[in-house]
């Protein structure tokens, strides 16, 4: 067993839609939050930069005594995951798009997955798209820009609005009932999406799932925390405190600077 916090990072505050099912699933687990800020967004950068950046992350992490890093970035993952894992000795947890979900449940035969640049070019990202929509119709379409949004504290904009009713509508004409949300940041555009899409479309993401396998593989290696002392989060931005305050409303004394 062991009291160490799990590692979690992201470009920015969109990983902090994963840590909230971490931190329901394990409730004893403590937590340390990585938000890139300074660097976002991943997904328009080259594999290259993402790898430096999600190397850096990495051991800032495991310098802070992290016993397990939970990539919460489709983008950092589909890049770098393969590379991380050959080099650090601690398991490592990532996130892709929920394709196979999405594929089992479409009626319609038609899904849309909302991703970035990063995650659509990946290698990763297309071994898993050709092993499972063979016979559907698949929109892709790059987020470019919400994560920007997001960052700069215009969630809930009409920018936002108008951009997410751009990138929706051709999927909607070709009658997609499943949206696959493929970067963490997008799960808190849920809201406005609800408003935007009709009742018969089903928004997937794999957050919950990430928790669930975090909980396995901390199971399996003994490294669950059963000490019984009260869990502790801590968050580290290179960014504005104030957009980890506002997504999960946590007291801004746990969030730090990130040098
Ligand atoms: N949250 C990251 C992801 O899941 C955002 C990517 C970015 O920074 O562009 O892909």
């Amino acid at each position: 067993m062991s009291t160490k916090p799990i590692g979690i990072f992201d470009s920015g505050a969109g990983g902090l839609s994963v840590w909230k099912e971490i931190k329901a699933q394990l409730p004893e687990e403590s937590t340390i939050y990585i938000s890139d800020s300074k660097y976002a967004p991943y997904g328009t950068k080259g594999k290259d930069a993402i790898l430096k950046r999600s190397i850096i992350n990495t051991e800032t992490l495991l310098n802070k005594g992290a016993k397990i890093v939970v990539v919460a970035c489709n983008t950092a993952t589909t890049n770098a995951i393969s590379i991380l894992r050959e080099n650090y000795d601690v398991p490592f947890i990532g996130i892709e798009p929920a394709i196979k979900p999405a594929a089992l449940n479409t009626k319609t035969n038609c899904i849309g997955i909302l991703a970035t640049r990063g995650t659509l070019s990946s290698a990763l990202f297309h071994e898993t798209s050709q092993r499972y929509t063979k016979n559907l119709n698949v929109i892709e379409q790059e987020g470019n820009g919400i994560v920007e949004l997001i960052e700069d504290g215009a969630l809930f904009s009409t920018e936002m609005e108008k951009l997410l009713e751009n990138y929706l509508s051709p999927m909607l004409d070709a009658n997609m009932d499943c949206l696959v949300l493929g970067c963490t940041h997008y799960h808190f555009l849920t809201p406005i999406l609800k408003k935007i899409l009709p009742k018969n479309v089903t928004i997937i993401e794999s957050g919950p799932a990430v928790a669930r396998q975090t909980k396995a593989v901390l199971h399996e290696q003994n490294l669950l925390n059963k000490s019984g002392f009260r869990s502790q989060h801590s968050f580290y931005t290179n960014g504005s405190k104030e957009i980890i305050s506002s997504l999960i409303n946590c007291d801004k004394s746990a969030i730090n600077k990130l040098k």
